[in-house]
């Protein structure tokens, strides 16, 4: 796609912002369509369309005023990516993004692919439930199927009886049992892939989680260098079984004994891979613009270790002009109107010479900002 040309972006979030921001220095437009009004991508586009993602006449019209689509939220309804698909190119297509909002459609990917998963069961009523905990043992976890995010719509099952009580609160909703997994480290790992199929991967990552919401990615993750090969393996080859064009991450589990398993993946650019803006010549939201594009996909080129932590609420969010005053911190505000708790303002990434994390268990180093 020549510059000059013009990006539909499906979502207005701060992926879809940092995604449009990454377009501009390619010299391309961003047209942002959301259902909210002033959202953190419409703030940094050239065009934006405030409509719901169902409303035919407004995606009529914005296929017509872009020359590809791609989303940055993954429960936009695949019958949106349906109504565009006839009429625009979208990067990823609806395979990815169906697959990418169903939490039992990916287990079932996984296992296609070849990527070894914790064991799961789905769970349609109390009695599957009740035999899924006879099968799976316990602790477990129960999740909605679709929709979850920071942790919300789950239940960890310590006892039988918290079974009756977790089906309630999550049902309706079609729900999945998945084993406890006494992971060791949490990691995850980035691909992009172009249209040709030519896929360049991260390195991955070490996250740490507070309040059920990621809190730090160490990049590159403290494992060894089988584990963290293994990781960009496995997301490269589920890049590659999905025929995704743009970017992939794949979150895991690192067992005690060195194996991964994967948990879930987002078929978009993702809060593990912030750091890439900061750390690398090509971060993954250029990455995934480049895809989108067509144009080639360079290695990611890392030239600095680095600890991004999330801002997350508004006491977070007040640290920034310490954080702006910061020579060794690349600073990102989302420009988020409403200041809530809980919510994903901004993130800052703290950038270290390169190799300064191997092997290291120095605290003052692997403090966030
Ligand atoms: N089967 C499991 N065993 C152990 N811990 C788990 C399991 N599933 C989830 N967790 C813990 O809960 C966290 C959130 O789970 P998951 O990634 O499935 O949900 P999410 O709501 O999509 O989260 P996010 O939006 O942060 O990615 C995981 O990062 C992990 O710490
Ligand atoms: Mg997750």
């Amino acid at each position: 796609m020549p510059p000059g040309s013009t990006i539909g972006i499906l979502g207005g979030g701060q992926l879809g912002r940092m995604s449009a921001l990454a377009a501009a220095a390619l010299g391309y437009r961003c047209h942002v369509f959301a259902p909210e009004d002033d959202s953190p991508g419409m703030q940094v586009a050239a065009a934006r369309t405030v409509a719901g993602y169902t409303d035919a006449e407004a995606l009529a019209a914005f296929a017509a005023a872009v020359d590809v689509v791609t989303f940055e939220f993954e429960n936009v309804p695949a019958a949106t990516l349906d109504a565009l698909a006839p009429l625009v190119p979208c990067r990823p297509g609806v395979a990815a993004l169906r697959i990418g909002q169903d939490r039992v459609a990916e287990k079932r990917f996984f296992a296609q692919a070849g990527i070894p998963a914790g064991p799961w069961r789905a769970v349609g009523s109390l009695a599957e439930l009740e035999a899924a905990v006879v099968e799976l043992g316990l602790p477990a976890v129960l999740k909605t199927t679709r929709m979850g995010y920071d942790g919300r719509g789950q239940a960890v099952l310590r006892r039988p009886e918290d079974a009756a009580e977790a089906f309630a609160r999550l049902a309706p909703h079609p729900l999945i049992l998945e084993a406890f997994i006494p992971f060791a480290k949490e990691v995850s790992a980035i691909a992009a892939r172009g249209a040709d199929g030519s896929v360049v991967t991260f390195d991955a990552v070490e996250n740490r989680h507070a309040h059920h919401i990621l809190d730090l990615s160490i990049a590159p993750a403290l494992v060894p260098a089988h584990v963290a090969a293994a990781a960009r393996a496995h997301v490269a080859a589920l890049a590659g079984a999905l025929e995704l064009v743009g970017v992939l991450a794949l979150e895991m589990f690192l067992l005690p004994d060195g194996r991964l398993l994967a948990n879930e993946m987002a078929p978009r650019p993702h809060n593990s891979g912030h750091w890439t803006m900061d750390a690398c010549r090509h971060g993954q939201f250029e990455l995934h613009i480049r895809a989108v594009a067509g144009l080639p996909l360079p290695e990611p080129g890392r030239h600095a270790d680095s600890i991004m932590k999330n801002l997350v609420g508004p006491a977070a969010h007040a640290q920034w002009p310490a954080l702006a005053a910061r020579g060794d911190v690349a600073l990102h505000l989302y420009g988020k109107s409403e200041l809530r708790e809980g919510r994903k303002l901004g993130h800052a990434t703290r950038l270290l010479p390169l190799g300064t994390l191997s092997g290291t268990t120095d605290p003052d180093l692997l403090a966030p900002v």
